[in-house]
């Protein structure tokens, strides 16, 4: 897919040319005057005369009449170079790449050296590069009986960069893993509830770990029921789908200690159960897997890059049905914590497939745990749909958390979670907790009541209700499924320090 090259000159034959080009008065580096030169100053011309935008991420697209290296040369804005920033980097080069798609060019190049600045090395871009082209160009392929052709990918993409050419390679051998992780992840969410039930989800999973070479683990109901998950089965009561516990370990360590939990809420449908959805509340809700998928999307860039770490992952997965045997509000449960829970809402099924998932990392020795849910209504109302909402007990952990989301450009924002809000958690009058203690402050009631399950465990809460889908296409992908958290939780795992 990538190849790497130092020199760029006439007889290189590329369909395109992506580069970048900064706010300032017309001074090019690196291989970028080189092309600047065989175009016989061309371009430094057209962005004085503005045919080609130095605006933050605006596109020109320039045929070349075969005068250098490459029939098309499409020039992406970079902004203020002062104001530029990795982030601005991967979003231009997401639409350089959207454009070339939609171009039908096969083959592309990309002059690396154009993309860096004094925060932003060769490698940062060349990881820009990979992940951006993956991301971008993504598109969930559907049911539809197509009558045209289909569309052909792009299918190889040379980048010419000064830098070390191993070094440029192995950026861009990270940059697509995460690309890729965070794409398998949206299409499991893309895929609808009756093309990813438990068992496809576990099947799933099992191929990664073949793979991978991970350990895996499929509870089974009767597993479930041994150990006394009696949250899970709970949700599952009703369903005609057997549920499934699925488990991924990767050992990257000598020993299994400084284990990392990472915990997705697996819901493949939720009807919200005999607290049942209004009609439009309903759809959509097969992408109640979103954190069951960004934690198999992670597992999938983990098995790609071996990092020295210790990884379990958990996934609780069924879809909450009504019939006549599911469960029902006023119903008493008791978890495999062996704490009871009272349920006052069908529809707060999450947070109790969840409570058994994060019981049983522990079990599997996760020493950090990190849960990730599309778990409430109630972080849209909060926090919008670009901001995944956080909770935490403990400072450093977080810490680490956050720091990975900056990296990923996957903006999270923690809310409080003080005594008086468990307070309301855990009170019952029959039972140690109830699941759903009201609407105030909805999405800190959800995210804890899955802490009363970490226990003193350092542990963060990532709720995803609204960042997992986007409503309109954006810079790095489609309109669907966002896998909104792949690349956090990589980045977690790769960048991890134990204390
Ligand atoms: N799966 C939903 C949350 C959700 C809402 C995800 C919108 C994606 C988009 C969850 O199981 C749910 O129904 N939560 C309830 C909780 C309430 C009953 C306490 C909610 O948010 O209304
Ligand atoms: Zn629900
Ligand atoms: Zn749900």
């Amino acid at each position: 897919m990538f190849s790497v090259k130092q020199d760029f000159n006439y007889s290189a034959e590329h369909e395109c040319l992506i580069v970048g080009v900064f706010d300032k008065p017309n001074k090019f580096e690196g291989i970028l005057t080189r092309v600047d030169e065989q175009f016989g100053g061309q371009l430094t011309e057209l962005v004085k005369s503005g045919d080609i935008s130095v605006k933050k991420k605006a596109i020109a697209k320039i045929h070349t009449f075969g005068k250098i290296g490459a029939k098309r040369l499409i020039a992406v804005g970079l902004g203020k170079e002062k104001e530029y920033s990795f982030e601005i980097l991967r979003e231009a080069l997401g639409r350089a790449f959207k454009e070339v798609k939609t171009s039908r060019i096969q083959e592309a190049a990309v002059c690396l050296d154009a993309f860096t600045s004094e925060g932003v090395d060769a490698l940062d871009a060349a990881h820009a590069v990979s992940e951006a082209f993956v991301l971008a160009t993504y598109e969930f392929e559907g049911y539809k009986q197509k009558s045209n052709e289909p569309e052909k990918d792009i299918e190889s993409i040379a980048v010419y960069s000064s830098a070390d050419k191993e070094d440029v390679k192995a950026s861009l051998t990270v940059g697509y893993a995460h690309g890729k992780g965070t794409n398998s992840a949206r299409t499991l969410v893309n895929l609808p509830g009756n093309m990813l039930t438990a068992t496809d989800m576990a099947n799933y999973a099992s191929e990664l770990a073949w793979r991978y070479d991970f350990e895996v683990e499929i509870l089974e109901k009767e597993d479930m029921l041994k150990l006394g998950m009696g949250a899970l089965l709970a949700v599952n009561q009703g369903s005609a789908e057997p549920p499934k516990m699925i488990v991924l370990k990767y050992q990257g360590k000598e020993e299994w200690k400084d284990v990392i939990g990472l915990v997705g809420k697996g819901i493949t449908f939720d009807t919200g159960g005999y607290s049942i959805k209004p009609k439009d509340g309903i759809v959509g809700m097969k992408t109640d897997m979103g954190g069951a998928a960004a934690v198999l999307g992670a597992m999938e860039i983990i098995g790609e890059l071996k990092p020295e770490q210790n990884v379990v992952a958990v996934i609780p997965s069924t879809d909450n049905m009504v019939s006549g045997t599911a469960f029902k509000p006023d119903d008493v449960i008791t978890s495999m914590s062996g704490k009871t829970i009272e349920v006052l809402n069908a529809d707060a099924e999450g947070r109790l497939a969840l409570a058994d998932a994060v019981t049983y990392a522990k079990h599997h020795g996760a020493d950090y745990l990190v849960d990730v849910a599309t778990l409430t209504g109630g972080v849209i109302v909060a926090l919008g749909e670009e901001t995944t909402g956080a909770l935490a007990n403990n400072e450093e952990w977080f810490e680490q958390v956050l720091e990975a989301s900056y990296e990923a450009g996957e903006p999270i924002w923690r809310l409080p979670l003080f005594e008086k809000d468990k307070e309301r958690i855990r009170s019952s009058q029959i039972a140690d907790l109830n699941n759903s203690p009201g609407r105030a402050g909805h999405a800190i009631m959800g995210g804890g009541f899955v802490g009363e399950f970490a226990e003193d465990t350092p542990w963060v809460h990532l709720d995803i209700a609204g960042t997992a889908t986007a409503t309109k296409n954006y810079d790095l992908g489609p309109a669907g499924a966002t896998g909104v958290m792949v690349r956090t939780l990589a980045l977690l795992v790769e960048r991890f320090q134990s204390k």
